[in-house]
């Protein structure tokens, strides 16, 4: 079976969140239980700047959107993980910085509908060139117009048999354009009648697009399949779509990558660590003081970490609220995130004003994430929603205990601890508040200062495997079944 993935990200040389660590990873973990998968990513710049390029295979073609020729390139390079890539390049629209906001303005480029159209539409063609296809596998919206585009006219061509499937990795996030962009992307002029595949409110929706067209629907976790059809809470306006298809939605958690995010060989930590001999860890935790510019000689204050995107979805202002009772139990905080400006400015304001408990770092840096990953003891992520969350499972293998709120797939992946069995992962809490928040995490630093009982905690997070291959069987079980239609 040949699969042919087309996103906008794609670890490690485009990242802004999970999609592209799962794009990243994915595609190889398809290939190691026998199914042919290669990715479609745009030529950023910032994967040149990586030295990626690509040798040519095609073009430049035209890649005709909005009454507009498009010089397209093929290119073809091999992913780190060993999977073909191919890179779409089109100057005019990827060489320059950022991947969804202009860091200039910090708002999303006014042109992202011909920037993400192109890569859908080249994706197509892109299929073309490179042979047949059993499945288009779309991620997100900026993908999901490939699907929509497919359904809607690749009669006669190569790609008439290529069945599709779109995975949601956030519902959140929908592609919302004014509706005559509906044109420029050649969509059917049927679909954006009110109530038709690609109108919402007077909007065009691209998510809502590809959620109609799609002959397979997946998410990345059980709990949140359930949860995006349950409400606006956590379909944002498209629970009713997906719940005329539910019968097309599967949820097949993520994995991680275990060689990537290993504490043992991880070239970015001062010190290395399994789980048999953690001794490398307080090396790392050292490590964080120094960055922080607190005592070296004293580790035993509980250190919390949040490393995130900083916008409402992750609960931000929870951790904000909740901080003052936080720092007063004794307990430290690192915060390595970028997102609104908002809450950026009141993470800095916060460590200025307790720098002895808070340190902030506002950016993306990958071998930063790594470093507090390895030197935290307690992990944050009170996410308002979590289709799945990667930084759980990170924090698990790396000995770093999560505090979750119980959603989509933390709630799936962070079992409570509980002290009379032994049995547990992390720290769980159900209301999307500060106080439960600090309820939750009251109960991990209590447990925190029993060392015996602190180490089963970690060592039961440790032990779990979260890697991808059973994740990998089952996205090849549920291909078979879309094939078959
Ligand atoms: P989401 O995709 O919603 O942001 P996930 O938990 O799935 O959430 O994945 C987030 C990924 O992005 C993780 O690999 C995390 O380490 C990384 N990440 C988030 N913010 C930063 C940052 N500021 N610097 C480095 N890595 C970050
Ligand atoms: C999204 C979600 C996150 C998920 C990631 C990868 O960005 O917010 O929960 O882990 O995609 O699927």
């Amino acid at each position: 079976m040949r699969v042919l993935h087309v996103a906008a990200e794609c670890a490690p040389w485009a990242k802004v969140g999970g999609l592209a660590d799962v794009t990243g990873a994915l595609p190889a973990a398809l290939s190691a239980v026998g199914v042919d998968a290669a990715l479609v990513l745009p030529l950023y710049r910032e994967v040149r700047e990586r030295g990626i390029e690509g040798e040519p295979v095609a073009g430049p073609f035209p890649v005709r959107l909005g009454g507009r020729a498009w010089p397209v390139t093929l290119r073809r390079a091999t992913h780190p993980e060993g999977f073909p890539v191919v890179l779409l390049e089109c100057d005019e629209l990827y060489d320059r910085e950022g991947i969804y906001v202009d860091p200039g303005t910090r708002e999303p480029f006014p042109d992202d509908l011909e920037r993400f159209g192109v890569l859908c539409r080249g994706a197509l063609w892109a299929a073309q060139v490179l042979g047949r296809w059993d499945l288009l596998h779309a991620h997100d919206a900026h993908a999901a117009a490939a699907v929509a585009m497919l359904a809607a006219g690749y009669r006669h061509t190569p790609l008439e048999w290529t069945r599709s499937v779109l995975s949601l990795h956030n519902a959140g996030y929908q592609g919302l354009h004014p509706l005559a962009a509906a044109a420029t992307l050649e969509l059917p002029l049927g679909d954006t009648r009110p109530g038709g595949p690609a109108e919402f409110w007077g909007r065009l929706n691209l998510l809502k697009a590809g959620i109609c067209a799609a002959d397979g629907l997946h998410t990345v976790s059980e709990t949140y399949a359930r949860e995006i059809v349950s409400g606006p809470e956590f379909g944002f306006g498209l629970e009713g779509v997906l719940r005329e298809r539910a019968d097309r939605l599967v949820g097949i958690p993520n994995g991680i990558d275990t060689r990537a995010w290993d504490p043992s060989r991880d070239p970015h930590l001062p010190a290395r660590y399994d789980a048999a001999d953690r001794s490398g860890k307080a090396e790392c935790k050292r490590a964080v003081h120094r960055l922080a510019g607190w005592d070296e000689s004293d580790l035993s204050r509980p250190l919390l970490a949040v490393v995130s995107r900083l916008v409402d979805q992750k609960g931000p202002d929870l951790v904000l609220e909740a901080l003052p009772a936080l720092l007063d139990s004794g307990a430290r905080l690192v915060v390595l995130g970028a997102g609104s400006r908002e809450y950026e400015d009141a993470f800095t304001r916060a460590a200025a004003s307790r720098p002895d408990g808070i340190w902030t770092r506002i950016g993306f840096d990958e071998p930063l994430a790594h470093r507090i990953e390895a030197g935290a003891d307690v992990f944050l992520m009170p996410s308002r929603y979590e289709p799945c969350g990667l930084n759980q499972m990170y924090s698990m293998r790396y000995g770093t205990v999560p505090v979750v709120r119980a959603t989509g797939g933390l709630a799936d992946t962070v079992l409570e601890w509980d002290p009379t069995t032994g049995r547990g992962t992390g720290f769980r809490f159900e209301a999307p508040t500060s106080e439960a928040l600090l309820a939750a995490t009251a109960r991990a630093l209590e447990t925190y200062r029993d060392p015996h009982a602190w180490a089963r905690l970690v060592w039961n997070g440790m032990a779990r495997d979260f890697s991808w291959e059973g994740a990998a069987a089952r996205y090849k079980d549920w291909y078979e079944g879309v094939g078959r239609g």
